[in-house]
Formats: structure tokens, sequence, C-alpha cells
């Protein structure tokens, strides 16, 4: 049983984290703007994050070992270079999720030390995914990822360690109205390899585990917790032709394996094989005879390496 401070512990994913750390036992101090709208045996402070000094005054009122925090108070909002509070929006989106971080790191340090702790601190795939209309949020949370590294850097020698966790899309009152719009939302889902928001439970176990001593290897780590979203976002899924493209290659692909491992090619003429080659090629295809048959078949290449033209060539023997 420890002592743990959450910070926008009083919906989300801090609740979760709240949830999760009292439901075994912890005793827990939120931070946070708002009460908490859930019953809880934690104890709820208020503090303006974005209020400067705030963080400093409410780490003052402690005096028991911290074993943990857990920064994930957070503010969305679309915000692009034509928006005219632009520069208050920036200002107010690095208070919450930069200053009051390192604040609240400064100011927990020796009660961290003596609970040999460990940080962390709730990031996002907004960090590296340039999402149109994140300027402040983006922009902080990648200045967030550098403040968990230099942390990292500079009190591993006491022995805390600093991490971080990158959600993607987590179904949180954060992405509720956003979410609400079905096209928005099937837009959204695109993107994500594995198709769908996360529970705040997925962000509150990576949350845990790098709490835990389990990571104690671990540090100056933002752990992705994304449903792949930013491997789905660099590899052109955002062009959408493209994406369609890539998903019926891959229905037939998976259609040919169900019906039959093996399409027969009936007839390929001397002429039109070699660009059919050159398809199937594209389409991790094999062309070879089936045995005792003069007729050629199709195999899907599975976990074999990608053939040259000239490989598939003499395996027709030609
Ligand atoms: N929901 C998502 O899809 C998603 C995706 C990536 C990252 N995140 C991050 O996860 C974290 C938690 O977000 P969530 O989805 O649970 O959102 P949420 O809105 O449910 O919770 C955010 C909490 O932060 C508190 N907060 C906001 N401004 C504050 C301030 N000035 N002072 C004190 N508390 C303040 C709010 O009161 C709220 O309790 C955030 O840092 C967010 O950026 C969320």
């Amino acid at each position: 049983m420890g002592t743990y401070v959450v910070t926008g512990g009083a919906s989300g994913i801090g609740a979760q984290v709240v949830r999760d750390l009292t439901g075994r036992g912890d005793r827990v101090l939120i931070w946070d703007i708002q009460s908490p709208g859930f019953d809880t045996p934690a104890s709820h402070e208020r503090v303006d994050l974005s209020a400067p000094g705030s963080v400093a005054r409410a780490a003052a009122q402690m005096a028991e070992p911290v074993q943990g925090f857990v920064h994930c108070a957070g503010i969305a909002g679309a915000t692009s270079v034509g928006h005219a509070n632009l520069a208050e929006q920036m200002r107010v989106a690095y208070e919450v999720h930069v200053v009051a971080f390192v604040s609240a790191v400064q100011s927990l340090l020796p009660r961290l030390i003596a609970g040999g702790g460990a940080v962390v601190a709730i990031a996002s795939a907004a960090m590296d995914v340039i999402y149109p209309g994140t300027l402040a949020y983006g922009a902080s949370k990648a200045a967030l990822r550098r403040v968990i590294e230099q942390l990292a850097v500079e009190i591993g020698a006491r022995g805390i360690r600093v991490n971080g966790v990158a959600p993607g899309a987590v179904h949180t009152p954060m992405s509720a109205s956003a979410w609400a719009d079905e096209a928005y939302a099937n837009e959204r889902k695109r993107y994500i390899p594995l198709g769908r928001q996360s529970e705040p439970s997925a962000i509150s176990g990576a949350v845990l585990y790098l709490l835990s001593e389990k990571a104690e290897y671990v540090t100056g780590e933002v752990l992705w917790v994304d449903g792949g979203v930013r491997h789905g976002c660099s590899t052109g899924r955002w062009n959408t032709s493209r994406a369609r493209r890539a998903d019926r290659s891959i229905e037939e692909h998976c259609s040919e394996q169900a019906t039959t491992r093996t399409t027969i090619l009936r007839s390929v003429s001397k002429r039109g094989s070699g660009r059919r080659v050159q398809n199937l090629h594209a389409r991790r295809i094999r062309i070879d005879r089936a045995p005792g048959s003069s007729t050629r078949r199709c195999v899907p290449r599975l976990g074999r390496g990608h053939q040259s033209r000239q490989h598939l060539r003499r395996d027709l023997g030609r």
C-alpha cells in the first residue's frame, strides 16, 4: 500500500487510475479543477494547474513519502495558426501539460525520494502525429515527452523513474463530443489499425505497470498504447484512396486463402503472363506448377521473402 498523487483524477483516464489504485488499497490524492463525479475513497484537492504556483501550494500541504505521481490532467480544444486567441491557448496547454508536470515533480521530489516513487505522465499520439487543428495540444505534448526524458536523466540517480504513456483515441469525456459524430468516428477509426477507441482501463493498465516494480529498469520511456494509430497515420492511411486500395487487397488476399489456398491459373498466355506475374508479385503471391500438372497455380506467399521478377520467371521455368 502506498501514497499516490493523481492530477486530472476526477475524470476519464485519471479517474480510472484512481479507481485502480484505490481498488488495491492505495491512498490517493486527486489534484483536479473539478470534483470527482464518482464515489471514491480518494481525497480531492481543487487545484487549477493552469494557475502558476498552484502545484507548489498543493504539494506543500503533503508531508508523507509518495510512491507515485501520475499526471493525467489535460485539455484538448482545436487550435491552429488562424485562431485569434492562439497565444493564450498555447500558454494554457503548456501550463497544464508541461509546466504543472515539472512543478509537481520538483515540489514532490523529497517525498518521492523518501517513498522510492515513480512518475508517469499521460502524453498523446499527437506528440508525433500531426492532426490538423492540434497546434497547442500537439506541441505541448511533444514538449512533455522531452521533459519526461530530461527528468529521467536528471533524477534517475535518486532512484526515481520517469515515464509516459501515449494514448491514441480513448473513450472519455474529452473525446465524447467529437466521437458522437458518426462520420468523424468512422473516419478516425480508419486510421487506427485496431479499428476502435480504447477504454481508459487500457491506459491505466500501462500506468500501473510503469509505476510497478515490473518496470524497475524502465525510465525515460513513453509507452504507446494507441491501437497502432501512429503507424496507421504514418503509413499513408490518411490518404483515403491508398487506404481503400490496401483494404481491398487484404480482403482479396483473405478471401483467396479462405476459399482455397491454391487457385489454379487455367491459361496464362505467353504474352500476358509477364504482366500477370508483376500483378501477383505486387500482391505477394507466388506462381508455380501444381505437382504432376502442366497448369500453373497461384499460391499466397506466406512467410517468404519478396522474390525478384527473375526468381519468379525461374520458378515458372521460363
Ligand atoms: N481521451 C483521449 O482520446 C486522449 C488521447 C490521448 C491523450 N489523452 C490525454 O489523457 C489525459 C486525460 O484525458 P481524458 O481523456 O481522461 O480527459 P478528461 O477530460 O476526461 O479528463 C481530464 C481531467 O483533467 C482535468 N483538468 C483539465 N484542466 C485542468 C486544470 N487547469 N487544472 C486541473 N485539472 C484540470 C479535468 O478537470 C479532468 O478531470 C490528458 O492529458 C489527455 O491529453 C487523452
